[in-house]
């Protein structure tokens, strides 16, 4: 079954697909957005908490502090691009096309934050909560946008192609599948929290996009620079994310005797960047038992209402501290892409956090990653509305294929992330890669055995999350430098958990 062809397909509606959709949009073109969240929750996007980062009068400085960040891995073609239109496209779409209400002081003018590694306060935000004040009137406005289509519950599952052209996906919704053919395609799937058990992102960040665009052979880089939050709250079993802005406001680390521990491991203290700070987080965690945020320096109430909110409904009183861990963030790699978005792929885009587009390099800064996706998902919505392709290409998809038991799709998720969480964390060593990389060759081909179209929509998940293991993995495996956030020891040290010892 086939729908009418669109001239552009985005798939996946968190702040790079918004903005990709917009940007075609603007263009005249007919998009077609299909997403597989059923609600705005299901994007990364709805939950960001800091903010957004802008230039203001200082590019040159932005772009060094994104770069100290990477450990000098970024690249500057791609970092002269986020920079460049930073202002611009926050202006434009965020405050004049939507109308976002960003914090301001008593005089009415913005109110920057500051958060680890950022040399001055630059970022906007709405109180901790930013992410769904951007989100929600996105959606709504794309909604009401008559070149725009919104297809809700609906999962893209591979990849329509002709040899390297991309014609469209096979998309499937309450079990039924078909063909989406469409002029262009763009992949905006965000990450792969779903890899670790314990990780900010929302369920369905099994990397399905990633997964795609490898299965067609479009290339991908930077695999292994998988980024740990060093303040996640899991004192209830329910993760949840404690913004760095509580650090970037005063707030500092102290281990179970009470002690901190950040000055004598960073310049920056709880300002450093964020795999440092993630490293001695758990090192402190596994030497003395327990990390916490003490915000006691400042009024913690009154400066983030939302976060007080949500320790309350997770039973946590702020003011005796924040118990906190590392957990799974952010992918800073992904499918290659250009300036524009476009992949290795004729007709195939990438855009947010499925893509690598050098910005981030091997650790990304705080803030940076909701302008990266608004940036490249107008400038790849745009060229995409360009592109046309009048060849029909198909899926590599048999139609059939067996279902697994639910047993077996839990257990395989539950051995997927054990392989992930022991040997592919914070800190990683070569055997204990080995090891990761034997067990997911396993799982991939006994997951890989129910591959098929009509297969539940968990299947394919289980099947991406698996593929996009194996390339975190194996490109840890071949890089054997320590860099930002992948931090290979001698096998003589444990390299099980999260944890890492700091440098
Ligand atoms: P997402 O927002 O994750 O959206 C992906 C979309 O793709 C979803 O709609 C999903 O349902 C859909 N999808 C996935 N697979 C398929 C498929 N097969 N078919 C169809 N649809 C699919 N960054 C900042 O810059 N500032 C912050 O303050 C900040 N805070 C954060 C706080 C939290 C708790 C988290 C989790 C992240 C935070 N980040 C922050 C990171 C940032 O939010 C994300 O990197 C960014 O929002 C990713 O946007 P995206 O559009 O690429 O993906
Ligand atoms: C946070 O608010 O700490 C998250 C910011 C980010 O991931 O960029």
């Amino acid at each position: 079954m086939s729908r009418p062809t669109t001239d552009v397909l985005v798939i996946g509606s968190g702040i790079a697909g918004l903005a990709a959709a917009l940007g075609a949009a603007r263009e005249g073109a007919s998009v077609t957005l299909a997403t597989k969240a059923t609600q705005p929750e299901g994007a990364s996007t709805w939950w960001a908490q800091g903010g957004i980062a802008v230039a203001r009068q200082a590019p040159e400085q932005f772009k060094e502090d994104i770069d100290v960040a990477s450990s000098g891995t970024s690249d500057p073609a791609a970092l002269d691009v986020l920079v460049q239109n930073a202002d611009a496209a926050v202006r434009d779409v965020l405050i004049d096309t939507l109308g976002v209400g960003f914090d301001t002081t008593d005089d009415a003018s913005f109110h920057f934050g500051r958060e680890a590694a950022h040399s001055e306060a630059r970022i906007l935000h709405v109180d901790a909560s930013t992410g769904r004040h951007i989100h929600e009137p996105f959606l709504a406005y794309l909604t009401d946008h008559d070149r725009v289509e919104l297809l809700e519950n609906t999962a893209a599952i591979d990849l329509l192609r002709a040899d390297e052209l991309v014609t469209g996906a096979l998309l499937e919704s309450d079990d039924t599948v078909f063909c989406q053919h469409a002029g262009a395609t763009v992949l905006a799937t965000g990450g792969i929290g779903a890899l670790y058990s314990r990780s900010t992102n929302p369920a369905g960040a099994t990397g399905d996009g990633i997964a795609m665009a490898a299965r067609a052979g479009a290339a991908t880089a930077d695999m292994e620079f998988v980024q740990f939050h060093p303040t996640v709250c899991v004192a209830d079993g329910d993760p949840f994310l404690v913004s760095e802005a509580v650090r970037g406001e005063g707030a500092v680390l102290r281990n179970a005797a009470g002690d901190r521990f950040m000055p004598a491991v960073h310049p920056d203290a709880e300002l450093a960047p964020r795999d440092v700070v993630a490293r001695a987080v758990q090192r402190e965690h596994d030497r003395t038992g327990e990390v916490m945020l003490d915000v006691s320096s400042f009024d913690f109430g009154a400066t983030f209402p939302d976060l007080t909110a949500l320790c309350g409904e997770h039973g946590i009183d702020p003011s005796q501290g924040i118990p906190v861990v590392p957990a799974e963030h952010f992918l800073c790699g992904g499918v290659v892409v250009n300036t524009n978005g476009r992949t290795t792929h004729d007709g195939l885009y990438a855009v947010g956090e499925c893509a690598r587009t050098g910005v981030h390099g091997a650790n990304r800064l705080a803030s940076t990653s909701l302008l990266e996706g608004l940036v490249w998902g107008l400038r790849a919505g745009t060229e995409a509305a360009e592109h046309e392709s009048t060849t029909r290409g198909d899926s590599s998809l048999e139609e059939a294929g067996s279902a697994p038991s639910e047993a077996f799709v839990g257990a395989a998720f539950d051995r997927l992330q054990r392989a992930m969480d022991e040997h592919v964390g914070l800190r990683r060593t070569p055997d204990g890669l080995v090891q990761a990389l034997d067990d997911l060759r396993t799982l991939k081909t006994e997951v890989d055995a129910f591959a098929g179209a009509a297969a539940p929509r968990v299947v394919h998940e289980l099947r991406s999350a698996c593929a996009v293991a194996l390339l975190v993995t194996e490109a840890a495996a071949e890089n054997d430098v320590s860099v930002g956030c992948h931090y290979v020891m001698d096998n003589s040290e444990p390299s099980h958990g999260a944890g890492a010892t700091a440098r």
